[in-house]
């Protein structure tokens, strides 16, 4: 029975363009899509624009337009960049849309009605100027833990503190420079704490989709336990759904003045713009993938590609709005981790910061980065990282030097000693090729999304293909007297091989397989094409020459294109959009403060890293800190008197007495400070990625016989 899926990829903010790293997991989703196709499988695939919240608004202001005419440019821009880079939606749409409206409020009554919607007042930071409620990232001021300046109201940048915005020092408004007032208001919250959804979301994370691959990846299943806890514990709150006026969004019925969070309509964009491509279409049974008795009976299957910064919203309050408003559940979510070029963080100015307008308009092939990004997937949430030089040496030799070779080698004699006519292949060969080679291993990796055991796969068929031509030698055959049998048939089976090479290779190389099928004169390629022989007779097109090698100098010119100066920029409309004094200087002061962490030097001097003293410490004490969700509190032994008391952010990765007689890393020479829970005197080091959460922390250890008091240089 062939599969029906209704497939999505997270709806990209209508504020902002298109970069190579929102393109990985775009490209993973339509991967996955053109397999499950090929398979013979019904995909709906759709995906849309999310259109609200304030900083969309706050834009739109800038540029001084509405957010309608803001958001319907970006719209354009959007599909075109999807578009340009293969990535085939059925539909794209906006959550700012009359059927994302009629889901949001149906959805928020039936949760009303369930008994799941509370509201309380809560206190927040008000700016008086501009008359609005601020959002954390709205608040600037200085860390209260390091003392950093301009740091934005949920963390700091320089020491990586988390914290409230209400415990900013000298805090301002970054949208008027005002100093913010606190003020109260209702606010709309969806009690997620309710043991109704605890114990659903406990069971929801066990389920997998139709083909038995789990519906959450094992990290996004431990982070599940994480916020869950143990069983019978209740760790989740509830959660805030409303943002009050001025906001761009759907006001909430019977609530005039308040809007839905961005948050909550959002995900529900997914089911818009499915229904709106179902009223285009006319023949898709929209309820069987919605409503969650039809979607039961109809055995359909909803699927969302996310990448892990989102992971929360989709695996906890997506799964149980939808649940208890009567909606369908999530079948799978498929996470992708986080880019980074060249083993760092995407930066402006080194140019690795690449828009994919960018990578278009310099002329580069999209098929280049979607097989680079393919073969660097497992399916795992583990971040990818795009190794420029490595991708030059890949493309090249895997795609220009295996696979576009057996052809280049074979079809000028098909065409020019044949009139382009094929003989009967070599069963023998073909049969020999088949056994080695396993189409049901390659299958299996493309719907676990392991994508690049698929490739290695693919290209070990493609170095016996290769072989097989270099063994019969075509250019000989051809020289020689009575041979034209023989020529025939080695062409003619090694342009078999190359058209289910072709096939594997075609849910990662769309307009690659669209040029093979055209020069080979056949239908677009199914799962069921493989292994068949091209019949004898059949007459193939003139081949023309199908992917070019990449040129580092391309490379380099992209980079340039991307790199942003390190002078200060005043594009026309920033100028125009310092309505206020203050606001000019809080922008300028924002810029600086970015320069200087972007246009920092590269290198230090060894004399700059003596500095910082780290010593080997035995944690002789560890627990929990009263009052504080992240802090252990630890006894370090470095060899002195009396230990050190540190207080370290890693309550969420550490039970405390796992953590007792370890050895690890602190830096010794930190000033010693002055916490709500009493002096740190000092830091120990932990690994995270950048959102320092969703990969995990781990704490370093020496390898043993380094004793307490040691120091690391
Ligand atoms: N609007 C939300 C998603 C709402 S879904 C109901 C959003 N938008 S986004 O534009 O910031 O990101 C769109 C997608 O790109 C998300 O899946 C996000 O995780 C992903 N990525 C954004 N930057 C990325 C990288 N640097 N690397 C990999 N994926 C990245 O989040
Ligand atoms: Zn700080």
């Amino acid at each position: 029975m062939p599969r029906k899926i209704l497939v999505t990829n997270a709806l990209p903010y209508a504020n902002g363009d298109i970069h190579l790293g929102h393109l990985v997991g775009y490209i993973q989703g339509d991967i996955w899509v053109r397999f499950q196709r090929m398979r013979g499988n019904t995909v709906h695939y759709v995906c849309a624009d999310d259109t609200h919240g304030t900083p969309i608004m706050l834009r739109a202001e800038r540029e001084g337009i509405t957010p309608e005419a803001l958001i319907a440019r970006v719209h354009g821009e959007h599909l075109r960049d999807f578009t340009d880079f293969g990535v085939a939606f059925d539909n794209y749409h906006s959550t700012h849309s009359p059927e994302n409206r009629a889901y949001a409020e149906d959805i928020y009554a039936k949760l009303k009605a369930a008994q799941l919607i509370d509201t309380r007042a809560i206190e927040q930071f008000y700016d008086p100027v501009k008359e609005m409620f601020l959002p954390d990232r709205f608040i600037k001021g200085e860390c209260p833990k390091c003392g950093a300046a301009d740091q934005y109201g949920d963390n700091c940048e320089v020491c990586g503190a988390a914290y409230a915005p209400t415990e900013l020092k000298n805090p301002y408004s970054a949208v008027s420079g005002a100093k913010p007032v606190l003020k109260s208001s209702e606010h709309y919250f969806f009690r997620l704490s309710d043991e109704r959804a605890v114990r659903f979301l406990r069971e929801w994370t066990r389920g997998a989709n139709a083909a038995g691959t789990r519906r959450l990846q094992a990290e996004a299943a431990n982070k599940m336990k994480e916020w869950l806890g143990e069983e019978g514990e209740n760790k989740l709150s509830d959660w805030d759904i409303s943002r009050d006026a001025p906001y761009f969004g759907f006001e909430i019925p019977g609530a005039p003045g308040k809007y839905f969070y961005v948050w909550l309509d959002a995900p529900i964009g997914y089911l818009a713009s499915f229904r709106n491509l179902a009223e285009k279409r006319g023949d898709i049974p929209v309820e069987d993938f919605t409503d969650a008795a039809r979607a039961q009976a109809a055995g359909t299957e909803m699927v969302h590609f996310i990448g892990k910064d989102i992971l929360y919203f989709h695996a906890l309050f997506w799964p149980a709005m939808l649940e208890f408003a009567g909606y369908r559940t999530p079948t799978q979510l498929c996470v992708n981790g986080f880019l980074t070029v060249d083993g760092a963080k995407m930066s402006k100015s080194r140019g690795t910061f690449i828009t994919a307008r960018s990578y278009i308009e310099q002329g580069l092939n999209p098929e280049w980065l979607r097989y680079y990004f393919a073969a660097k997937s497992n399916g795992s949430m583990e971040d990818v990282d795009l190794s420029l030089d490595d991708l030059i040496a890949k493309v090249n030799s895997d795609l220009v030097g295996k696979f576009v070779n057996i052809a280049s080698r074979c079809a000028g004699f098909i065409a020019k000693r044949f009139e382009g006519r094929l003989g009967a292949s070599d069963p023998k060969a073909t049969a020999e090729f088949e056994s080695a080679f396993e189409a049901a291993t390659i299958a299996q990796a493309y719907e676990e999304r392991d994508y690049g055991r698929a490739l290695r796969e693919i290209m070990r068929l493609a170095d016996l293909a290769n072989q097989y031509v270099n063994d019969h030698k075509p250019w000989e055959l051809a020289k020689q007297e009575g041979q034209d049998a023989r020529l025939l048939t080695v062409c003619s089976t090694a342009l078999t091989l190359f058209r289910d090479l072709a096939l594997y290779l075609k849910p990662v190389l769309p307009a690659l397989a669209a040029k093979v099928e055209a020069f080979l004169a056949i239908e677009p390629m199914t799962w069921r094409d493989a292994w068949k022989p091209l019949p004898a007779g059949h007459v193939v097109q003139a081949y023309q020459h199908l992917m070019t090698r990449v040129e580092r100098k391309q490379i380099d010119a992209l980079l340039e294109a991307n790199r942003e100066s390190l002078a200060p920029a005043a594009p026309a409309s920033d100028a125009k959009a310092a309505a206020t004094h203050s606001q000019q200087r809080h922008a300028e002061k924002q810029q600086h403060a970015a320069q200087a962490a972007e246009g920092a030097p590269a290198h230090i001097s060894i004399d700059d890293f003596a500095k910082v003293e780290l010593r080997i410490a035995k944690i002789v004490a560890a627990e929990h800190v009263e009052g504080a969700d992240k802090l252990i509190r630890l006894q370090l032994d470095i060899g002195e008197e009396r230990p050190r008391q540190v207080f370290a952010g890693i309550k969420s990765a550490y039970d405390p007495a796992t953590l007792v007689g370890r050895l690890t890393v602190m830096v010794a020479n930190l000033a010693p400070r002055k916490m709500k829970f009493g002096m740190s005197e000092g830091m120990v080091l932990a690994a995270s990625d950048e959102t320092g959460v969703v990969g995990g922390l781990y704490i370093l250890s020496p390898d043993s016989g380094a004793a307490p008091g040691m120091r690391v240089k």
